[in-house]
């Protein structure tokens, strides 16, 4: 058996022996191109201070790990964290927060859109000790959003409002996604982060459990020369399911708005089905069994491919999955007509009877097919 020998990490690469000072983590997906010019930013920045960079890939199709991997191997501190089946930039940055080394942690897209000459700087100013979080932030003094359309900034200063409304986060820019935090506090509320679509700054201000100190300092947002943006409709509304999450205070799971939202649509389209094999003449046996299939089913794929979007369930898992879930949903109907049967029995009302029952195997449901359709 032969063993390699590793040469030593490279003297002026951060990896000098030691604890890093500072942990950064970099969300990733379809990166690839980004990697390198990142990595030789972050070192030109980041000088004599020990540094390690922890990159969180969701499989993407291109190769970041790869890259990744590769520039280790160049003896960089470089670590990529692959995750399998999963997607999210939030549920990625508390991935490699959670493998951070460091007692200071900062987090930066790895798209270069994030000025990552402030690292040091967010550095310093935490371990001054005034303060919990550095925010880089494109609304104060001194930043900007750099060449982004009319629409974009309509929109993110929309969000911002919404959020500082709803919250009360007190910063000018608590939709950045570039900030340093303090390991000790980003641990104290690890637990009851959402860790849902692309807000985790939002989400880790609005879940600590006590006011955090915070500076913001100003940085200018750069285009994006490589790549493309993963920000879609569901990234919007993810945000707003983050916001019902926080105001209640966990009360209203996101995904559970989502999950009843998706069987209303069901509802609708068995409606739809009745109608239809009604009006071809078919008994009500029949077409109620196929309007229920055709529910249960446009059901499944709809919150496979949304509400559950970041465990998608593809290929073998996919048909299991769908087995399990009529399952779920046929004992979810045994529920809802048992409870809406008592109600009736109790109050005597038709809607409230029908409302208790929906509602009995909406939560039953949900709770189910969470445990056990979409388990991961
Ligand atoms: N691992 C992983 N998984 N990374 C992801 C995912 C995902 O599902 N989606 C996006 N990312 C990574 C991207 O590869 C990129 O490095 C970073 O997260 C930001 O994603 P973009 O899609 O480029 O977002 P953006 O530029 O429109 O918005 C970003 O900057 C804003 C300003 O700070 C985000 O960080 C926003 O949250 C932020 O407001
Ligand atoms: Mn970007």
């Amino acid at each position: 058996m032969s063993v390699d020998v590793v040469s030593p990490p490279r003297a002026d690469s951060g990896a000098s022996a030691g604890v890093p000072q500072l942990s950064i983590i970099s969300p990733a997906y379809n990166e690839r191109a980004n990697i390198r010019p990142l990595v030789a930013a972050v070192a030109a920045a980041m000088g004599g201070t020990r540094w390690e960079l922890i990159v969180v890939d969701d499989d993407s199709p291109d190769g970041t790990a790869e890259e990744v991997f590769a520039i280790a191997g160049e003896g960089y501190p470089v670590r990529c964290i692959r995750r399998i089946g999963r997607r999210g930039l939030a549920s990625a940055v508390v991935e490699g927060a959670l493998a951070a080394n460091a007692a200071v942690i900062a987090v930066i897209d790895a798209d270069l859109q994030h000025d990552e000459k402030l690292l040091p700087t967010m550095l310093a100013l935490i371990a001054a000790g005034d303060s919990d979080l550095v925010v880089g932030s494109r609304h104060v003094d001194g930043g900007g959003v750099g060449d982004w359309s009319k629409d974009r900034q309509a929109m993110s200063s929309f969000a911002t409002w919404c959020a500082n409304l709803a919250l009360g986060t007190g910063i000018s820019d608590p939709m950045s996604g570039f900030f340093a935090i303090r390991r000790d506090v980003f641990h104290a509320s690890v637990h009851d982060l959402s860790q849902q679509g692309y807000k985790i700054l939002l989400d880790i201000i609005s879940s600590a459990p006590h006011a955090l100190r915070i500076t913001e300092i100003p940085y200018v947002f750069r285009n994006r020369v490589e790549g493309e943006s993963k920000v879609d409709l569901m990234i919007m509304l993810e945000f707003l399911f983050l916001l019902i999450e926080k105001v209640t205070r966990g009360l209203i799971p996101p995904r559970f708005v989502l999950f009843s939202a998706v069987g209303g649509i069901g509802l609708v389209a068995h409606v739809a089905v009745l109608q239809a094999l009604k009006s071809f003449g078919s008994t009500f046996l029949v077409a109620q069994t196929a309007a229920t299939a055709v529910a249960m089913t446009l059901n499944y794929v709809i919150n496979n491919s949304v509400t559950y979007r970041s465990q998608r369930l593809r290929g073998r898992r996919f048909v299991i999955g769908y087995f399990i879930f009529c399952l779920v949903c046929s004992i979810g109907t045994l529920a809802n007509i048992g409870v809406a049967d008592l109600v009736l029995a109790d109050e005597g009302n038709w809607a409230l009877a029908g409302v208790a029952g929906a509602l009995m195997s909406a939560v039953f449901n949900f709770g189910v097919a969470t445990q056990f359709v979409w388990s991961q």
